[in-house]
């Protein structure tokens, strides 16, 4: 890992971003749980998303499928059949390796030499429905939350009576038994997607895979990555999932460099046509303008929101050397500051007084935390000096810090501070909310 990867890791759990999940127990390989501030910049990431994709649009719905559905979805989708990598197992340990990652073909666990030829080894978790342990009850975990916007085609298209093109929206955990993992949260076994299932007429796919891949695209930069940080790659005809006419993944520059942040796919008609297959069912759309009848192709925008999470963490990520505040010493010292995009920072506003042996001011500071609250994410932080407070907020990205001075006891207003300018500015405390707001 480089260290730049290092150093984001270190800030994740000393601050309450990212922990190693159960790490009492020595922590689960490619498991992460997601902690205070984490969660709530997650949360943000799928606020803003929601907004872009589904409040802002006119032609998309949400749902929130099951994570267990009907095991036939998964032979219907091809994931039993196709969901897999090939693994070479150690005749000694029986360990499991992709060939490719084992150096000069020896086992890591045991010193083993001697290994079965590769076999398909499907990526799903697999489970029991029900008390009955048997063939009959497997089910899996789902890989993807795309399965349940095929199944529910027909009743969000009649409830909500959706004309095509219309898209079907959706976030949700997925689980993956991946066996390549490394470099923190970038490929977990347990992760949420965000994604679409935008239904088109055939023949109109193209057009459509080119605007959503700019859209997509758009996005990115709406989270506030930078330009120079993205770029698309195109996936050549043969390495293509089972499903797919054309993907384009939309790649970032982590720290250990290029790397699938999200992607779009035309994903044709097969998935409306296997279900259809495998049900039984008519998944047709009636198109009652042009009086016919068809499977509709599907333009499918993807992305992991702890990728996005991730991704949006190493462009925020800088350092500067010392003196950031004019009230502290001009150290040496390295202060890592946070450059969120205000609009998904985990806390929005960091309240300060000045000093905390008066009592008016802590009283007053109290008052103005309780005030803001409704509105945004706030911290009360009255320990140690107000320059080491601003560092404090600056590390995990709180955009503004309103100080509570001795002029605001007489004048009722406060300073606020921005993290990326320092710039200070006086505010009346009946214009705070107002003016934080109309920055936001
Ligand atoms: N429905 C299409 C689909 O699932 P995918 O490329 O396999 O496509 C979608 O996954 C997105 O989910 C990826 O672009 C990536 O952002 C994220 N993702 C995939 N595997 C992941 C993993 N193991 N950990 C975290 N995110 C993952």
């Amino acid at each position: 890992m480089t260290n730049l990867m290092e150093k984001i890791v270190s800030l994740c759990k000393r601050r309450g971003f990212v922990f190693p999940s159960s790490e009492i127990y020595g922590g689960v390989e490619a498991l992460w749980d997601y902690g205070p501030l984490g969660s709530l910049l997650k949360n943000n990431i799928r606020k803003l998303w929601l907004e872009r994709f589904v409040q802002e649009r006119e032609d998309t719905v949400l749902i929130d499928g099951t994570v267990l559905m009907h095991p036939k979805t998964w032979e219907a989708s091809g994931h039993l059949e196709s969901f897999t990598d090939p693994l070479i197992e150690c005749k000694k340990c029986h360990a499991r390796f992709r060939e490719d990652q084992l150096t000069k073909k020896e086992c890591s666990q045991c010193g083993g030499k001697d290994f079965t030829s590769p076999r398909q080894f499907n990526l799903m978790f697999k489970t029991f429905l029900g008390p009955v342990e048997d063939e009959t009850h497997i089910t899996y975990l789902r890989p993807e939350t795309a399965q349940s916007m095929f199944t529910n085609f027909n009743l969000a298209q009649e409830s909500m009576r959706l004309k095509v093109p219309f898209g079907i929206a959706q976030t949700g955990r997925c689980f993956r038994n991946e066996i390549t993992t490394g470099n923190f949260t970038f490929r977990s076994r347990e992760f949420d997607i965000a994604e679409i299932e935008y239904f088109v007429e055939p023949g109109k796919d193209e057009k459509q895979f080119d605007i959503w891949l700019d859209s997509w695209e758009k996005f990115f930069l709406d989270l506030g990555l930078k330009k120079e940080n993205l770029r698309r790659y195109e996936h050549p005809k043969k390495s293509l999932a089972h499903y797919s006419k054309r993907t384009v993944d939309i790649e970032y520059k982590f720290p250990f460099g290029w790397s699938e942040l999200a992607g779009v796919a035309n994903r044709t008609d097969y998935d409306l046509k296997r279900h259809a297959k495998f049900s039984g069912q008519d998944l047709s759309y009636h198109d009652e303008e042009k009086k016919k009848k068809y499977y509709p192709y599907v333009i499918e925008p993807t992305l992991g929101l702890e990728r996005a999470l991730l991704a949006v963490l190493c462009d925020a990520y800088s350092e500067v050397k010392g003196g950031r505040t004019k009230t502290t010493q001009a150290t040496k010292e390295i202060e890592v500051v946070l450059k969120l995009s205000k609009k998904i920072a985990p806390i929005k506003v960091a309240v300060l007084p000045l000093v905390r042996n008066k009592p008016e001011l802590v009283k007053k500071a109290k008052e103005v935390f309780q005030l803001l609250k409704p509105y945004f994410t706030c911290r009360y932080d009255d320990v140690g000096s107000i320059g080491r407070r601003y560092r404090r907020g600056d590390e995990i990205g709180i955009p503004y810090a309103v100080t509570c001075d001795f002029e605001t006891l007489e004048k009722n207003d406060v300073t606020v501070r921005d993290r990326d300018t320092m710039k200070q500015e006086r505010v009346k405390i009946s214009d705070l909310v107002q003016c934080i707001q109309k920055q936001l």
